[in-house]
């Protein structure tokens, strides 16, 4: 019998490690009080079992938490909120954060509507980015409720792991990237792609490292992001263009870092936005995708590897 040898689904990096990185053992699938279903071995579950329109209970709310640091992403298909109770949800994990963008719209601060009809001149999230990391302490979780998908399909929303993409890197870059920070730059895209007027004093720009440390689960993270990260500080520029490039290129071109989330009319999906990066695809035109969505602000700025 002849056995045929299918290649690898990407080719091996230099410096990758033998194990595959990501690789991680299965973890727990059913916690307190509801079950989860792995979209990827390593990002990315659909939690049934609750229903977020009733106030949650201490011990489910800790379940939660536990189920979300050990998938960074949870989808929780069939709920019926309103806003307060899409609120109420937000409000577990912290203060709800105001968009930026927000000080032109008027309507609920808390609240993002996520609209893209025939009629937008751009789709919010099309790109890889992190929600608001141009913020000295940007929101470190969001909740985006989908009520409307486009009737021809199309419309999901990719998460890429961000610890393994760090994972990924070979260690001399690792060790490179540990000692540096970089720019992440609001007007890059509010202004650059949106074309929004910006509030007095300009959007948000703050420094963060560029690999950060989870306060929860202690992992290494890649932070930077083509959305929002505009050099690398200390570099010359093109030196920071050319590494920047190549980490971006890596997320946009591995497809095993991301999990694919496929709306449903009454999906709400909750991300970790401090080791996670996403993109809304607008693959839909001239469909309709309509949702809203919450964000928490973070405990504390995005912390380096020497603390
Ligand atoms: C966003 O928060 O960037 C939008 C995500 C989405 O619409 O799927």
């Amino acid at each position: 019998m002849t056995t045929v040898e299918t290649a690898p689904s990407h080719p091996r990096r230099a410096g990758e490690h033998r194990e595959r990185p990501g690789s991680v053992e299965r973890r727990p699938t059913v916690y307190d009080g509801f079950t989860v279903a792995p979209l990827t071995p390593h990002i990315g579950a659909e939690v049934s079992g609750l229903d977020l329109s009733e106030p949650l209970d201490g011990p489910t709310v800790a379940a939660i938490r536990s189920a979300w640091a050990d998938w960074s992403v949870l989808v929780f298909r069939d709920q019926h909120l309103d806003r307060e109770a899409h609120k109420r949800f937000g409000r577990i994990f912290g203060t709800l954060h105001t968009h930026p963008m927000n000080h032109a719209r008027g309507g609920d601060p808390e609240i993002l509507v996520v609209r893209t009809t025939a009629d937008s001149a751009y789709t919010a999230g099309d790109g890889w980015h992190t929600d608001v990391s141009c913020e000295a302490i940007p929101p470190m979780a969001s909740a985006l409720y989908i009520t409307e998908v486009p009737e021809c399909g199309g419309g999901d929303t990719l998460y890429a792991d961000m610890y393994l993409a760090f994972e990924m890197l070979s260690e001399p870059m690792q060790r490179m990237l540990e000692g540096l920070t970089a720019v992440h730059d609001g007007a890059l895209p509010y202004v650059g792609a949106y074309k929004s007027t910006p509030p007095d004093g300009g959007y948000p720009r703050h420094e963060h490292p560029v690999v950060t440390v989870h306060p929860v689960t202690g992992r290494k993270v890649l932070y930077v992001n083509s959305g929002f990260t505009s050099h690398i500080r200390g570099l010359q520029p093109w030196e920071s263009r050319a590494i920047l490039d190549a980490l971006f290129e890596m997320i946009a071109t591995t497809p095993r870092l991301s999990c694919r989330v496929r709306w449903e009319p009454n999906t709400l999906t909750l991300w970790d936005n401090r080791c996670t990066q996403h993109h809304a695809v607008w693959d839909y035109y001239p469909h309709t995708r309509s949702g809203e969505r919450v964000s928490v602000v973070g405990d504390e700025a995005p912390v380096g590897v020497a603390g």
